[in-house]
């Protein structure tokens, strides 16, 4: 009885074949919303496009600097491109932190960190004072006119420093580096991490036009055609549009799939209400889901004997790494266990391990097959602006959830198949991050400049 009592609660959080085709129609029509003049603003997925047209043509070259700032971990970069040598870019990178209370104090606060980081970066490689380049990548939904100019229309994931919302980031990044007066900034090109990961996967394969992020936050962009994007004059060519998919759902739209446990975890976190697509799908969320479906189990009594513990009622425990571990096939029960006693959740018996894994596989199965989707929507639009019945495209993907889940990444891509048959899809995982695509994009920037077109 207790197991199927188990198993009624997690079949909330399983979707049916109807429910998933569901999720890609609703997504592709808010993508049509979120591109047009007249409708944009209602739309809950922005489609911000980007003013990346030009892919490399390996003609760039150069010295530039690379900042990665949104994800996981900080970094900085000096990336060094090469002409003619698409393979060869040499890049250097240091990851420093952020401290929580830099990353939820002031905007003046965390920008000063940042150009102290790059200092400290300048320095470490011998070239204090150096003016370079410089490729921003800012993890977060920026509302762009050009390259060098994104204004940040709100903080996703674990970010809040005040002052920043409405701001043009550039701006904030070049203020604290005249308040700081080491050295100076003249191109900078800001770019989200999609963005950045799809162009760093491009410079070695030029079919990808496509780049996904499953990691803290989760977010796509594609190269869209430009009589698309009705908020941009012009109708030549394509441009990439960073889709901020994990709105998607502010307007309701996965209000049907929602369970009890995703509207627990939208209400404590730091914006209820919004991102409600990433709250499903993301490395930050879904321990909070898992933790939460816990709970419920312990509260009726169907898990740790029913004895609720202080560490369970902590926010936060269930770290992305640990449900990666949790789900390896070839685990033995014991060593779960050991994993939940690492968590503080000692009492465990080698029943609890087995629920355990059950409830971190519901929940990364939903997550994967969520995303695969909203990526089904993504390719389908492109093969259908393309009017083709067939379309073979790349996608470049980074994100630690993505990259070290056992399972994610094949059920993300069986949903993907199943629901845009005409597409044949190829993975290519990003190896350097994103900033050696900023890096590029920004070299591209100044190539065109140099040519004064
Ligand atoms: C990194 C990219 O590799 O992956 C970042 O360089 C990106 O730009 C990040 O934000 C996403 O993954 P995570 O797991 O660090 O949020
Ligand atoms: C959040 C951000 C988005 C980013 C994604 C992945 O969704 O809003 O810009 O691409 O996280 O890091």
């Amino acid at each position: 009885a207790q197991q199927a009592e188990r198993q009624r609660i997690l079949d909330t959080l399983r979707l049916s074949r109807e429910q998933l085709v569901e999720v890609k129609t609703r997504m592709s029509e808010e993508m049509m919303r979120g591109l047009s003049k007249q409708d944009h603003q209602q739309a809950s997925i922005k489609m911000l496009p980007t003013y990346v047209r030009s892919t490399p043509d390996g003609t760039e070259h150069g010295d530039f600097l690379a900042l990665d700032l949104g994800g996981s971990t900080f970094r900085v970069l000096l990336v060094q491109i090469q002409s003619g040598q698409r393979q060869i870019v040499d890049m250097h990178q240091k990851i420093y932190s952020i401290p929580q209370e830099i990353m939820q104090g002031t905007g003046e606060e965390l920008f000063n960190h940042i150009v102290d980081c790059i200092s400290k970066f300048l320095e470490f490689m011998g070239m204090r004072g150096a003016s370079l380049p410089l490729g921003f990548t800012f993890s977060f939904p920026c509302r762009q006119s050009k390259l060098d100019q994104g204004i940040l229309l709100k903080w996703t994931k674990g970010f809040k420093a005040s002052g920043c919302e409405g701001q043009d980031v550039v701006k904030l990044l070049k203020d604290a580096v005249s308040r700081k007066k080491e050295f100076h900034l003249n191109h900078v090109a800001v770019v989200n991490d999609t963005v950045g990961t799809m162009m760093a996967c491009g410079y070695e394969d030029p079919k990808c036009e496509v780049g996904l992020i499953v990691g803290t936050g989760t977010n796509a962009c594609y190269m869209e055609e430009m009589r698309n994007i009705e908020l941009i004059e012009g109708n030549e060519g394509l441009m990439c549009v960073n889709v901020e998919w994990g709105a998607f759902g502010e307007n309701g739209e996965l209000d049907d799939f929602c369970t009890q446990f995703d509207r627990i975890v939208d209400e404590c976190s730091n914006y209820p209400g919004k991102q409600r697509y990433e709250k499903m799908i993301s490395g930050m969320y879904l321990g909070e889901i898992v933790r939460n479906v816990l709970i419920e189990f312990t509260t009726r009594g169907l898990l740790f004997k029913g004895k609720m513990s202080e560490r369970l009622k902590t926010r936060g425990i269930f770290e992305t790494k640990f449900l990666s571990q949790i789900e390896r096939d070839r685990l033995a029960m014991r060593q779960i266990r050991s994993i939940l006693q690492h968590l503080g959740l000692t009492s465990t018996t080698c029943d609890d391990s087995v629920v355990v894994k059950e409830v971190c596989s519901a929940v990364a199965h939903r997550a994967a097959q969520l995303c695969g989707a909203g990526l089904a929507a993504v390719v389908d639009k492109i093969r259908q602006d393309r009017n083709l019945n067939h379309l073979s495209v790349t996608v470049g993907v980074d994100g630690t959830l993505y990259k070290t889940h056992p399972h994610f990444s094949i059920i993300m891509q069986e949903t993907l198949q199943d629901l845009a048959p005409q597409c044949q899809v190829t993975f290519h995982k990003s190896e350097d991050g994103s900033g050696k695509g900023a890096a590029l994009i920004t070299a591209v920037a100044c190539r065109v400049k140099d040519r004064g077109d």
